[in-house]
Formats: structure tokens, C-alpha cells, sequence
């Protein structure tokens, strides 16, 4: 049996055992959310009609006390009824539909240090905002994970992903480091997450810092090469904090963007090589501290590890960003 869950004027249906989130994302109906596995609380919605299956919601990220007060997850929660949701941010506007897709992988490369480009020719366009992600299917094992799209939005047919090699990871060590090879079908599922732009016209335009953790670089190329795209000469400021500089990679395409946008600059850190004579050593949330004295007007953006995204939450505040200026698309370990 199927039931309805509504948000605002907007009601969708939901299968028996479809996450809440993944029914409205599917029916083009926004509801914030960032890591679709539970861990992070973004998706939580008020239960005000209605009864749901919390499922798998960690009490952790759902506490007791929530769940009292009518609280839930909606990546996680089934629906027992029909039901009446509220929730903050803008939940129930139009979005990009969730859609699963076809790809064909067009081309594997080694970047870097146990790192992979993956480019997927798409079966058809995925309309996306660049710096969300995509969820890939492992082959038989009905196992997801999440990659950002190193994208911007027009680039529709053929997605671009950073992969980082996770020892032992289902996806990483025994399929996409191991066997998997150009010309076999993938599995995509996007796009997912709350870490993009506001559209042009809402857009202020006002000075940028990126702070990525390794593949963390991946989104921010896209929110760079966007926010570009609108104004070449706004301030942006990328930094990419690596442990060595066998890790760095794209250095080419960061020094193109300087070159043709003069607010550009790119900023490599290495955290485990403090004898570089070449590039910037420490954290890269520190050298924002050192490089910027004010940040106030200034929009932050932050993709990487749980540790180095707080440390720029951190570092951001003491620069007196605003804290709705700040936004972070946080690695989390995978679901088992
Ligand atoms: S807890 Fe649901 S999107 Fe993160």
C-alpha cells in the first residue's frame, strides 16, 4: 500500500518503502538534504499529521526526545499513513527530479596519489546545480555511494567525478580501482544535496573562499567555474589542502582560471610535508586565517572531511562571515 505525504500545497505519492526524501526529490519537490544516509540532519521534517517508520535513524542524529516531539528524518522515515510534513529552507519548491540513469563509463584515469578521474557518458541529460552529487550503484551488490560532480550545469551529457581509494571500500578498492573498465554500464542516481549556488538572479555576487580536503576539490571546481562564468572578475578564493604534493592534482585547469579571471586564485596546502619550498604547508583552514583579515560580505564553501569542515566553520565565524553564508558538504563515512 502506497500513502501521500504533503508539504505545503505539494503532495506526493510514496511507496511503501521509499524514504520520504526520495519521494519528494523524485517528484521535482524540494526538501532540503545533504547526505541521504541518516548522519546529518539536514532532511529533519515535523510530523504534524500522520504516523511514519523512523527505520534506520540513527539516535545519534534523531534523538528520543525528537522522535516525542513528532520529529523525523525524512531519508530514512517510511510512511505508515498519510501524512503532513513541515520543515524549514524552502521545502516544496520546484527542483531538479531525482532520476536513476544509464551511463557508460568513457574514461578512468589516475590523477593523483590513489585518486581516479571517472568520466560517464549519460543516457540522457541530468538537469543538476553544480556542486551537488550523484549516488553510483556497485554491480551486484546493491551498495551506494556518493561522488560530487565536478560539473557545472550545462555540462549535462558527460559527468565528471574525483574518486579517492578507500582501502577495502566496495566501491572504490574492489570495483573502481579493481575491475571496472571504459565502456561498462554504471548505474547513476542524482542529483542529491544542498551545496550549490543560489540561482543568478538571487546571486549577490559578493567575494568567495573554497576550502576542499582532497577530492573535496571536486564540487568547488564546479561552484567556482559557475560563480565565474557570472562575473570573471569576482573574488574567489580556492584553497585545496592535501597531505603531499602526490595528492595535488588539476593544477593545469586551476592556472587556466587564474589566468582568464584576475579575482581568481588557487591556493594548494600540504598538511604532511612541512619541507616544501613550493607550495603553502599547515592547514588550509589556517592559511585562510593568515591570507584574510575580513570576511564579512564574503560567502563560504567547504568540502572535505568532518574535521577540516569544522575547522572552517571555525575560522569563517572568527573572520565574521555570517553563518548563513557558510556552507558544507561534509565526506561521511558510508552506510553499511
Ligand atoms: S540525515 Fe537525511 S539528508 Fe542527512
Amino acid at each position: 500500500m502506497s500513502f501521500t505525504a504533503t508539504v505545503g500545497r505539494r503532495e506526493v505519492p510514496c511507496g511503501q518503502d521509499q524514504p520520504m526524501l526520495d519521494a519528494f526529490l523524485r517528484a521535482g519537490v524540494w526538501m532540503p538534504n545533504s547526505c541521504n544516509q541518516g548522519t546529518c540532519g539536514t532532511c529533519k521534517v515535523r510530523v504534524v499529521d500522520g504516523a511514519v517508520d523512523h527505520r534506520d535513524s540513527p539516535a545519534d542524529t534523531l534523538t528520543d526526545d525528537e522522535r516525542a516531539a513528532g520529529l523525523a528524518l525524512a531519508c530514512q522515515a517510511r510512511l505508515r499513513s498519510n501524512v503532513v510534513v513541515e520543515t524549514a529552507g524552502g521545502a516544496g519548491r520546484a527542483t531538479h527530479p531525482l532520476r536513476d540513469l544509464a551511463a557508460t563509463v568513457r574514461e578512468i584515469q589516475d590523477i593523483a596519489r590513489d585518486t581516479r578521474r571517472l568520466r560517464l557518458g549519460l543516457s540522457e541529460p541530468l538537469a543538476f546545480h553544480a556542486g551537488q552529487y550523484v549516488e553510483l550503484t556497485v554491480p551486484g551488490t546493491g551498495v551506494r555511494r556518493q561522488y560530487s560532480l565536478v560539473n557545472t550545469a550545462e555540462e549535462d551529457k558527460v559527468l565528471e567525478l574525483h574518486v579517492r581509494l578507500v582501502p577495502g571500500g566496495a566501491a572504490t578498492e574492489q570495483w573502481i580501482f579493481a575491475g571496472l573498465a571504459v565502456g561498462e554500464q554504471v548505474q547513476v542516481t542524482g542529483p542529491l544535496g544542498d551545496f550549490f549556488l543560489p540561482p543568478a538572479d538571487e546571486d549577490d555576487g559578493g567575494p568567495m573562499v573554497l576550502i576542499g580536503g582532497g577530492t573535496g576539490l571536486a564540487p568547488l571546481i564546479g561552484l567556482a567555474r559557475t560563480a565565474l562564468s557570472r562575473d570573471p572578475a569576482r573574488e574567489i578564493r580556492l584553497y585545496h589542502g592535501v597531505r603531499g604534493a602526490a595528492d595535488l592534482y588539476d593544477l593545469d585547469l586551476m592556472a587556466e582560471l587564474a589566468d582568464s579571471c584576475p579575482g581568481f586564485t588557487f591556493l594548494p596546502v600540504l598538511s604532511h610535508e612541512p619541507e616544501s619550498s613550493t607550495y603553502r604547508t599547515g592547514f588550509p583552514t589556517d592559511c585562510f586565517l593568515e591570507d584574510v583579515r575580513s570576511a564579512r560580505g564574503w560567502s563560504g564553501w567547504l568540502c572535505g572531511p568532518p574535521p577540516m569542515v569544522d575547522a572552517g566553520v571555525k575560522a569563517f565565524k572568527r573572520r565574521r562571515m555570517a553563518p548563513r553564508m557558510i556552507h558544507r558538504e561534509n565526506f561521511t563515512p558510508a552506510a553499511t
